[in-house]
């Protein structure tokens, strides 16, 4: 049986810089108030034409590639974690194919939001420890900016969230003791409203509050309505204290599960990663954990929640300013929509 390691990682996000002082001009807030709540002082946004969800993945996962010391043609299967896909079908994963001149190989689109880089680098480990596949791309890439409420309206959710991107390609090792030690996921549908995009969906509103109102013919016609877009509830919602009130929780509970399982303790991890809801999360993890400074990685004061591309693009930039080395514990944790979470624990 063979272990997975991450053989690349790399990451891409948009030249545009927004600064919270730039996000008056369309919405009244203030840059104390962003700053204050969640840590963010700017975020990227992707150009509104021409880029998208996959070419952002493509220009980070041309990095991971280079790094592992492979080429596009060698890549065996595509896991693409996103919720800001191109299309409402098909997936990114077959876009990405197309575009890096991959050979028919399977691509696999997961939908676990800020959980899904962990959920896919989970996935990515089962087929490389059973010899299926030998040198899988994974991804994670959202373009929010398309899809926010930009109005003082949309405010609570706009300010938190960022585009860009993030890569990595597993391989297997033999090297014992190396990679990926183990992965834990988990999910509790309970509060699954408290943080979604309800439209467009096919559930016509079905045990919402503010069920819309649709036009009146037998079929049909229930996909999207000017009127949610004049009322907001095509926007993303969030209830962020109850985000707030379970990550806290489950983060260190995860990472806890992950360190048990190997036999390891808090003081173990050279660098926590955890995914970049809000800094003031990440602060709460750090100290229930007890852990320094230097042990956790943050850079949401730079690029805002980028969701499934959080936890990529720290994991990035993390190895390139050398903060990972050779035979380092790494640990990476995610929470987010459904709800879902997990974590990795990787030796260097
Ligand atoms: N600028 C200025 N004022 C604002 C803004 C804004 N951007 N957004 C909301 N407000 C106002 C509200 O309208 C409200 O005003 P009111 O008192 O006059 O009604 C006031 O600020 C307080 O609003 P709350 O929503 O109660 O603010 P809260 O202190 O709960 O902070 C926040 C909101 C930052 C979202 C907080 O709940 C939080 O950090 N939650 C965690 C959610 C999170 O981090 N999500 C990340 C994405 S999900 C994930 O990755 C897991």
């Amino acid at each position: 049986m063979f272990q997975s390691k991450i053989a690349g990682i790399g990451h891409y996000v948009p030249k545009n810089v927004y600064t919270n002082n730039d996000l008056t001009r369309f919405m009244d807030t203030t840059d104390e108030w962003i700053q204050e709540r969640t840590g963010i002082k700017e975020r990227r946004y992707a150009d509104r034409l021409e880029e998208t969800t996959t070419s952002m993945a493509i220009e980070a996962a041309k990095i991971a590639i280079e790094r592992a010391k492979t080429t596009a043609k060698d890549i065996d299967f595509i896991i693409f974690a996103t919720l800001s896909p191109d299309y409402y079908f098909p997936g990114c994963g077959v876009l990405l194919q197309r575009e890096m001149g991959m050979g028919e190989i399977g691509a696999l689109d997961i939908r676990n939001q800020c959980s899904g880089f962990v959920y896919a680098l989970s996935i990515a480990d089962q087929f490389i420890k059973t010899g299926m596949y030998k040198n899988i791309l994974v991804v994670g890439s959202e373009k929010h900016s398309f899809a926010l409420d930009f109005s003082t309206r949309g405010r609570a959710v706009s300010v938190i969230f960022g585009d860009g991107a993030g890569a990595a390609v597993l391989q297997p090792t033999t090297e014992t003791g190396k990679g990926i030690l183990s992965t834990h996921l988990h999910s509790d549908g309970a509060d699954a409203e408290k943080l979604a995009m309800y439209y467009p969906g096919a559930s016509g509103g079905k045990g919402l509050e503010n069920r819309p109102e649709w036009p009146d013919q037998e079929l049909g016609g229930m996909f999207v309505t000017p009127k949610m877009l004049e009322d907001g509830s095509a926007f993303p919602y969030m209830d962020g204290q109850a985000v707030f009130k379970k990550a806290v929780v489950k983060f260190p509970e995860v990472i806890g599960e992950a360190l048990a399982k190997n036999e390891l303790t808090p003081a173990d991890i050279d660098l926590l990663v955890p995914h970049q809801a809000n800094l003031r999360i990440s602060q709460f993890v750090q100290k229930t954990l007890g852990l320094a400074d230097d042990k956790v990685f943050n850079n949401i004061q730079k690029y805002g929640n980028t969701t499934a591309a959080s936890v990529p693009i720290a994991l990035s930039e993390a190895w390139e300013e050398g903060r990972i080395k050779e035979g380092d514990l790494v640990c990476l944790a995610a929470f987010g929509a459904g709800f879902t979470w997990g974590s990795a624990l990787i030796r260097w």
